[in-house]
């Protein structure tokens, strides 16, 4: 069967990885990947896929009801896949005003836009958000996010992610309109931007420079592999009920100094430097304001319900990180220069 589906935020790290999924997989789809290109979203990320012929890159602002509702008239897509967000929680802490309006105003002009174009037929239709584990708040106690855990969210980013999730339940209960949601935890692999944990460190390291710990390293994460969350994105977009919310996670918590200890090992392996030389690098730093001590997901609703499961080790999968930005260094040296930004120009506007 074909289908018509949008997928906002493409360019960046998660959205990459979702779309690239969809082109390759399904020939028969049409697949419209919108981004604004904001900082985070890079074109580099789908340089190859680009000339695949059910792919159409379109740059627009979430944020413009205008831009939204005329891509919407131009096509009525069968489905959205909507990750599009500021996503970086010290970005929040330092400019909340932005989260609030891509992450709130930014989804409501998607739900409108969808629920316009779909107001006669919503049979096959689906609006599916993607959203975070963050919106659960800080599981203290050593217990499991479930789907039906209360909201509770902490940051500026979480906070607007859960404000963006209940908008979209309110859209279901009130208009019909069918829509999942899922709740991830922590994604870690290939085209991660260097300002989150993982990508950051391996930089520093590479580069000989302090790998900053924030607090004590206490504060635990659940990490899982991109790869694995594109699959569940794509299970669920296909099989879940209209109304539903899965939680999606690696089973997989981790102290970040453990975490970063581990990719130190990794690191000195790689570069062939004596062990324990970029262990020398961690550097203990003041700690992130309001910092969420643990995240923790049960995701064992949708491994019974739609047969997902995690398909990598943690360590398999920080070597095969570690490796892929080694192998990588020209999209690493391009995200440093800012050399990216052009891309988009170079490809789509200069030829
Ligand atoms: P990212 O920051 O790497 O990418 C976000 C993308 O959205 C970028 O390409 C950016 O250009 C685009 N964008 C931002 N503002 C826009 C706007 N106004 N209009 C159009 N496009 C805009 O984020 P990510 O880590 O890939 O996360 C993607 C989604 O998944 C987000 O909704 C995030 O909340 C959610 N999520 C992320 C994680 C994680 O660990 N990274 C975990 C769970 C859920
Ligand atoms: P991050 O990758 O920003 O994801 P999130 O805040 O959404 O969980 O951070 C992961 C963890 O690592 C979090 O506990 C904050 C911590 N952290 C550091 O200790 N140092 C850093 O430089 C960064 C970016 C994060």
């Amino acid at each position: 069967m074909t289908k018509n589906i949008l997928i906002t935020g493409g360019a960046g790290f998660i959205g990459s990885h979702v779309v690239r999924l969809f082109v390759k997989k399904y020939p028969q789809y049409k697949i419209v990947n919108l981004d604004k290109l904001t900082y985070a979203g890079n074109l580099e990320n789908l340089a190859d896929i680009e000339g695949m012929p059910n792919y159409k890159f379109v740059k627009a602002d979430i944020t413009s009801a205008e831009e939204i509702f005329s891509l919407f008239k131009e096509n009525c897509f069968d489905g959205v896949i909507h990750l599009a967000a500021e996503s970086h929680v010290d970005r929040s802490i330092a400019n909340p005003v932005e989260f609030i309006f891509t992450n709130i105003i930014g989804t409501v002009n998607l739900l409108n836009a969808a629920r316009d174009c779909w107001k006669d037929n919503m049979q096959d239709k689906l609006f599916y958000h993607i959203s975070t584990d963050e919106v659960y708040g800080s599981a203290d106690d050593g217990s499991f996010f479930t789907e039906s855990t209360s909201y509770d969210p902490k940051s500026p980013y979480s906070a607007s992610k859960a404000s963006s999730d209940h908008l979209v339940r309110a859209y279901h209960n009130t208009y019909r309109l069918p829509v999942v949601i899922s709740n991830c935890s922590n994604n870690y692999g290939p085209y991660q931007f260097p300002e989150k944990l993982i990508p950051l460190a391996i930089n520093n390291i590479k580069n000989n420079k302090q790998i900053p710990v924030y607090g004590k390293g206490e504060n635990i994460r659940d990490w899982l592999y991109v790869e694995d969350h594109a699959r569940a994105i794509d299970l669920i977009f296909h099989k879940a009920e209209p109304g539903k919310t899965y939680n999606i996670g690696g089973n997989n918590e981790w102290k970040n100094i453990d975490l970063i200890k581990k990719l130190c090992e990794i690191m000195d392996d790689r570069l062939k430097r004596p062990a324990g030389t970029s262990a020398g690098l961690i550097t203990f730093v003041k700690d992130r304001a309001g910092h969420d001590l643990r995240y923790a997901i049960d995701s064992s609703m949708l491994q019974k319900e739609l047969g997902w499961k995690p398909s990598l080790q943690f360590e398999e999968g920080l070597a095969k990180t570690v490796d892929w930005y080694l192998a990588n260094d020209t999209w690493l040296s391009h995200i440093i220069s800012g050399d990216y930004e052009k891309y988009y120009e170079n490809q789509y506007v200069n030829r």
